[in-house]
């Protein structure tokens, strides 16, 4: 044995950073749709501060090096990108797995089959409710409705798997169920019914947004029945109201532990709200290769494993399982990002979720939406 075999190396005293597995890329903040619960920043990005095409692909081949096995194809609405396909294209050539997310706002016929010979694996589409002036009233856009069962359609035809994704709220928490029904219509492999969470426009939007407790409980009655009723024909995934959970998420699997996101200006961040937490400055892909980022750029160690936690947190024995919860949660219901999430029955904060966050109240006014705007123009596929 030499003095440099295995034997002879000292255990490291903390376990190595693993690489990402997934980066969820904001191509663009341009999108058709209005929704007010977007989890975008408020401050929307124009096209004249997009990375270009030849940017996103080195990001991926990075990315690809750096051990990420998925990219979702994000936005805004990345549709708006004339290069998506080009994109697409790239990422099936170095061996990436990649998942568009769209409104479906913008896709052709053409455009899905493009995509699909460009070596896309996977459609997750958006819908806005079960019934049409509904969900076009939600989406802020006239006819999104109609398109949507268009695309799905083009998505089936074309051979690609299908997943319909709806947020829940107060306008259409009644109809959880008949979404659910709706997706498997549309031919959907999975289903995703995730109740609202309270970041960027839909934080501006909470008290229009919140649905009233009899209603979100009736919901996920109503959703959780289903799984009985369509097992074996859709996946359900079920994300439940999260002020209302004993416990809080494991925002993102654990901050910087699994995923990433890039923002459409080439922003590396660790969630889709963290550019919310003062003090945090996030390395661009435009001057810093994506593994610098990961493993040594400070916004990623902020809160990194668990050595940065504090009490009740620090002794808690779900810190591995939840980490802490979300950050920008905590930031968001007590302006400290550092304290453990307010959801967690054990956090010195449990109260404000309550008094901050509590269900609506029974034959509460309705409070009109703050909609998304983007002013730039979006173009087709
Ligand atoms: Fe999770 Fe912290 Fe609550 Fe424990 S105390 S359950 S680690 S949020
Ligand atoms: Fe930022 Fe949860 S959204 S940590």
């Amino acid at each position: 044995m030499n003095e440099t075999s295995p034997q002879n190396v000292a255990p490291p005293l903390t376990p190595p950073v693993a690489p990402p597995l997934g980066l969820l890329a904001e191509l663009t903040h341009r999108c058709p749709l209005a929704c007010p619960y977007c989890s975008n920043p408020l401050e929307l990005e124009p096209l004249a501060h997009e990375l270009d095409t030849a940017t996103w692909n080195r990001v991926f081949s990075e990315a690809a090096a750096l051990g990420v096995l998925q990219v979702h194809l994000s936005g805004g609405e990345p549709v708006a990108r004339r290069d998506l396909t080009e994109i697409v294209t790239h990422c099936a050539k170095i061996g990436l797995y990649t998942n568009l997310i769209t409104s479906g706002i913008g896709l052709t016929e053409r455009g899905v089959e493009a995509l699909s010979e460009a070596g896309l694996d996977h459609v997750q589409l958006s819908i806005q409710d079960a019934e049409a002036a509904s969900a076009d009233r939600i989406a802020g856009y006239e006819g999104a409705y109609a398109k949507k069962q268009a695309v799905a359609a083009w998505v089936i035809k074309a051979g690609l798997p299908l997943t319909v994704n709806a947020v829940i709220h107060h306008a259409n928490v009644s109809r959880a169920g008949k979404m659910v029904e709706m997706a498997v219509k549309l031919g959907a492999r999975r289903v995703e019914i995730a109740h609202t969470q309270y970041y960027g426009w839909g934080l501006v939007n909470r008290a229009a947004l919140m649905p009233g407790r009899t209603e979100a409980e009736a919901a996920v009655a109503e959703v959780e029945a289903l799984r009985q009723t369509y097992a074996g024909t859709i996946v359900i995934d079920h994300v439940m109201p999260d002020y209302h959970a004993r416990y809080p998420k494991a925002c993102m699997g654990g901050w910087a532990r699994r995923t990433l996101n890039i923002t459409p200006t080439g922003k590396a961040l660790p969630c889709h709200a963290a550019e919310t937490i003062p003090g945090l400055n996030f390395a661009n892909v435009r001057d810093m290769s994506l593994a610098d980022i990961w493993f040594h750029s400070p916004a990623f160690e902020a809160f990194r494993g668990t050595a940065w936690m504090r009490e009740p947190c620090a002794s808690c024995e779900r810190k591995e399982i939840d980490f802490g919860g979300c950050r920008c949660q905590a930031l968001a219901l007590t302006g400290d990002a550092s304290r453990t999430d307010p959801v967690c029955i054990a956090s010195p904060d449990h109260d404000k979720v309550a008094a901050v966050a509590g269900f609506r109240q029974e034959g509460a006014a309705e409070v009109p939406y703050v909609y998304r705007r983007q002013k730039q123009p979006v173009s087709s596929v």
